[in-house]
């Protein structure tokens, strides 16, 4: 199947885009709509409709299950959770935060909404996680906990970030946005570090519209977490520590209960959309897909596309192209934070080697085989035509 026969075909150049409608890279999973609008009912009927409701007390409940820890608490999202958390743990002191370079660009905002200061870490160049070795570089005299981020292909070396923290005397955390449904050494992400937070945002596995959760098994840091989520009243009206408005509502804790009757199919599905991916892309030279470990429990939820370094075309115009065809791909955590950061910072290879080469490619369930199969068209016709591309790509530029 070939869309297109002519660099003018192109949707960049003024061709017709390969899809009508775009091609999204999250999630976007629909719960059971019935049971969704008949938890929402019950909350409607019962006037139940925010401030520690029963939908968010059964979503807690659920999930400290899944996770296999004494608690959950839901937070009104992940971002509100960490800083939250960051701050319950530094407890008054400044100082800083050692945390990756190579992930979400909100997470050095996150740090500094919490008062402290993030210093970046390279990762490994295989699982993309900090690493003992990239840690102890960044280790300083203010270093006040370390927050390791869970990649969607690789949970972090957990056993070697412990043993360092502990070395170090430092709290370790979790940021586990994209460890949902993964394992280590087969148990569950959710029960490492003194706690983990994750995400119920609509583009991630577990659908609630907005919103996030802490799972820990530290009955004190759960209490006065579901105390600062609550203005950090301690009773009816005595307030006993710095609190903010980080409430879930029953809204969007009916969505993600509904959601998370659906979450293994969700998982399997995405397993399905990278093997399609991997089998589809096949032959096209220069192309490999980053891995997931397989022996361990994963959420394939990106498929992620790596270019060789001699790819003919480089990989921003290759994510312009794509756009342009309404596949909404990304350069993945490009540039790496540290670039993007005004503070003094070293160089760290690792990870600004990665962030030139992977192309986050659409997925969830606005992603279809058809769709996989003709991305591979595409990026076929792209590789067999680069020289072309590329002229195209020059006149593209001077004509801006
Ligand atoms: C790694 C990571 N941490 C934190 C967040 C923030 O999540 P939320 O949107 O629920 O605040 C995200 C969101 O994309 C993320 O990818």
């Amino acid at each position: 199947m070939t869309d297109k026969h002519a660099v003018a075909d192109l949707a960049l150049f003024g061709g017709r885009p390969l899809f009508d409608r775009p091609r999204p890279i999250g999630q976007l999973a629909k719960p059971d709509t019935e049971r969704f609008f008949s938890l929402m009912k019950s909350a409607f009927d019962s006037r139940r409709l925010s401030n520690n409701g029963p939908l968010v007390q059964e979503l807690e409940a659920r999930l400290a299950d899944y996770h296999a820890v004494r608690h959950c608490i839901a937070y009104a999202n992940a971002g509100l959770a960490l800083i939250t958390l960051i701050e319950t743990i530094a407890d008054g002191r400044k100082g800083s935060v050692v945390i990756p370079t190579f992930t979400y660009t909100g997470l050095p905002h996150i740090v500094r909404w919490a008062g402290l200061t993030p210093v970046f870490c390279d990762v490994a160049p295989d699982t993309h996680t900090l690493t003992a070795t990239s840690v102890a570089d960044a280790l300083r005299d203010d270093t006040i906990m370390m927050l390791g981020v869970h990649q969607a292909n690789s949970p972090c070396p957990i056993d070697e970030l412990s043993a360092m923290c502990e070395q170090f005397g430092l709290p370790l955390l979790f940021d586990a946005v994209h460890g949902l449904g993964a394992t280590f050494r087969g148990k569950p992400i959710g029960g490492f570090g003194i706690a983990e937070v994750f995400s119920l945002h609509a583009t991630k596995l577990l659908n609630g519209f907005e919103g996030g959760y802490i799972t820990t098994n530290d009955d004190e840091l759960a209490a006065l977490m579901r105390r600062k989520r609550n203005f950090g009243y301690s009773g009816e009206s005595s307030i006993d520590t710095l609190g903010l408005n980080g409430k879930l509502n029953e809204v969007h804790a009916a969505s993600a209960l509904a959601s998370l009757d659906k979450l293994p199919v969700v998982i399997s599905r995405n397993h399905a959309r990278l093997d399609a991916y991997q089998q589809a892309f096949r032959g096209i030279p220069g192309i490999s897909w980053i891995p997931y470990p397989g022996d361990e429990a994963t959420n394939a939820e990106f498929p992620l596309l790596k270019l060789a370094t001699d790819w003919p075309i480089p990989r921003d115009a290759l994510v312009s192209i794509l756009r342009a065809e309404g596949a909404l791909a990304r350069a993945y955590y490009a540039p790496a934070l540290h670039l993007q950061d005004d503070s003094r910072h070293r160089s760290l290879p690792v990870a600004e080697a990665l962030a030139q080469c992977i192309v986050q490619m659409p997925t969830g369930e606005m992603v279809n085989t058809t769709d996989i199969a003709r991305l591979a068209s595409l990026v076929q016709f792209v590789s067999s035509n680069a020289a072309a591309i590329r002229a195209a790509l020059a006149a593209h530029q001077d004509a801006k």
